[in-house]
């Protein structure tokens, strides 16, 4: 949550602050500001609202700097408005800081900094720390680097901070608490950034900041302390995504260029995954035989689209594997004393890999002894960076806040640890295995089919835009898929959306039916357990009702009742999932079209919880 940039160089800082922010608008846009450097004074521009508003207040003449900061802002402590907006400058007018995350003991640092006679501007908690740098750099003798350290010592909560002072515009200094910040190492010029989007535009060679280290960048120069002066030696990387990802490609928003991706993210994460015996090859999970065959239960900690994915995970690993899996919301895992022994393997799903409570969830499985295995999309961000292990899906940057193809690779990344631990504790054989990956291997044609006749079904949602409520129906492996056609029609459309376990539903939610109320229907995969049949009753028991009944079925199921059938190819059971979510997906995009919303960047959220 909130972008941040940091710049120093040759080029008019503008430039590359204001595509910094483009690139980081998905992570906030309450507001947008920049504070600039520029002969012994600082220039400040900021404005609620998108980033747009920003670039309309710079149109008249910006001023030619060469080094500055850029904030996008998702509001915690203070409304969004201009005076909430960063950078907060200190009384002097000279000190400008940015902050990404929660200054807990805000209050009293406020109360202590008004006594010493400070004033302040809004009601942020950021601003306590313009204030408090300022007066610890006067302390330092203009040592902006060294104010921070003493700065942070002081504070409480997870931020990263970044800042510039007047008197030495060519110097910006960056720290890191539980929030993300990486460094970007240009020719001739330096960046700070929340991630790397916000400067591949300019460079592809990174450092990734350690927790609690200070950075000090000029154009030439880059310098990581940690929180005691002492120098810490840069680990460089290079950044494997190119700038094209970071672009529509001409598609009208990065949420549809995103779905149509999908046939290739989930195929580039099953790349390699077999060996020429028939193994499933995992190397990325750094375990032994002997130690896939000690685990006793699996948790897997993650949260909103990522924790269904994890849900997905329960079914395969017990079906497949033949261990207990429980699925737990990170924000409540921990507060719960979880039970957690040598037995216990967590998975942390995470798209971004910043999500401060799966992150926070990782930490104490760990300090409570359990190894960690992540599945993240984002190269060396925190969670795979303190997991033990890491299986990175492939899916390429997701700039969209609605989370699609990191969904589809994530259940892929599941599916290959369910099977690879079946295989080592001999629940499946090898010819077992290999059916199923060959299955796999299918998906991706299979979701190509399904986009492109997508066209009827983008059509059909348009007819239901009026609709304020939908309801979803699952059961089984499809229940996960119906929670998440609710999520993402709530975080796109703005209406009440529901998923619902079809056994579930004469225990309550069937009172929601009305007349004309749309419920959408995953079909289970015929089967001699009969779970479709039992589905096929609670489609007649919504249609008696009132419902207007859309089923997601696979092609050949026979259905009565249904005002609209999307079919989906022939799959196992279990990979279901990945085929019904594409429709949905497509049917949530296009209700936010058609409803006038706001599709990459939804109302209220943002695409990184870097907040608990
Ligand atoms: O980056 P993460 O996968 O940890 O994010 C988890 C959730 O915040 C995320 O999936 C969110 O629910 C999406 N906006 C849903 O589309």
């Amino acid at each position: 949550m909130c972008g941040i940039v940091g710049y120093c160089g040759s080029q008019s800082a503008v430039t590359p602050l204001i595509q910094a922010l483009r690139h980081l608008e998905y992570r906030g846009y309450d507001s947008a500001g920049i504070a600039l450097g520029v002969g012994g004074r600082l220039f400040v521009e900021k404005r609620a609202g998108k980033l747009a508003n920003l670039e309309s207040a710079l149109d008249a003449s910006p001023p030619l700097a060469h080094s500055g900061i850029g904030h996008t802002r998702w509001a915690t402590h203070g409304g969004p408005s201009d005076h909430n907006a960063h950078p907060h400058v200190d009384n002097d007018g000279k000190l400008a800081v940015i902050h990404n995350g929660i200054i807990e003991n805000y209050s009293e640092l406020r109360v202590r900094l008004q006594s010493r006679g400070h004033t302040f501007s809004s009601e942020t908690d950021t601003e306590s720390v313009a204030h408090l740098l300022s007066d610890l750099r006067k302390e330092h003798q203009g040592d902006l680097a060294a104010a921070m350290r003493d700065a942070v010592k002081a504070l409480r909560g997870s931020f990263t901070l970044v800042a510039i002072h007047a008197d030495a515009p060519d110097v910006v200094v960056g720290v890191r608490r539980n929030s993300p910040l990486v460094v970007g190492l240009g020719d001739g010029e330096n960046f700070l950034a929340s991630d790397v989007a916000a400067f591949i535009d300019y460079t592809k060679r990174a450092i990734e900041l350690g927790q609690d280290e200070v950075v000090r960048i000029t154009p030439t120069t880059v310098e990581i302390t940690d929180l005691g002066g002492r120098q810490i030696e840069p680990k460089e990387y290079e950044i494997s995504w190119s700038p094209s990802a970071a672009q529509k490609g001409g598609f009208t928003h990065f949420m549809l260029k995103e779905i149509f991706e999908q046939p290739k993210a989930v195929a580039d994460t099953l790349i390699g995954r077999l060996s020429d015996n028939k193994q499933i090859v995992l190397d990325d999970l750094q375990m032994s035989a002997d130690q896939i065959r000690a685990i006793k239960k699996i948790t897997v900690i993650a949260c909103g689209t990522a924790y269904h994915a994890g849900m997905i995970a329960k079914y395969a690993i017990e079906k497949w594997a033949k261990i207990p899996v429980e699925v737990e919301i990170a924000s409540e895992y921990r507060y719960r004393d979880p039970i957690i022994d040598v037995g216990t393997l967590i998975l942390a799903i995470s798209q971004s890999g910043e999500t401060m409570d799966t992150l926070m969830a990782l930490r104490h499985a760990k300090a409570s002894g359990a190894r960690v295995v992540a599945i993240c999309n984002t190269n060396s961000s925190t969670i795979p960076r303190e997991a033990d292990a890491v299986l990175y899906t492939r899916a390429g940057p997701e700039i969209a806040v609605a989370s699609t193809k990191a969904l589809l690779t994530q259940m892929i990344a599941v599916y290959l640890i369910a099977l690879h631990i079946a295989q080592v504790n001999g629940a499946l054989n090898d010819r077992q295995v290999e059916e199923l990956y060959n299955e796999l291997l299918e998906l991706p044609g299979k979701i190509q089919a399904i986009l492109e006749t997508v066209e009827p079904l983008r059509a059909l949602t348009r007819s239901f835009a009026q609709n304020n409520i939908v309801l979803f129906l699952g059961r089984n492996i499809g229940y996960p898929v119906a929670l998440e056609g609710a999520l993402k029609l709530k975080e796109l459309a703005y209406i009440h959306a529901e998923g619902f376990a079809g056994g579930e539903l004469k225990h309550g939610p069937i009172a929601l039916i009305d007349k004309g109320t749309p419920v959408i229907v995953i079909l289970p995969v015929a089967h001699e357990d009969g779970l479709d049949e039992k589905m096929k009753s609670n489609i007649q028991e919504v249609k008696a009702r009132g419902a207007r009944v859309i089923v997601i079925a696979e092609e050949g199921a026979h259905i009565e009742g249904a005002e609209h059938i999307i079919r989906i190819p022939v799959a196992p059971a279990l990979l279901q999932p990945v085929l019904a979510t594409v429709p949905l997906q497509v049917f949530a995009y296009e209700m936010a079209v058609a409803r006038g919303n706001d599709v990459d960047q939804p109302r209220n959220l943002a695409k990184s919880v870097t907040v608990e």
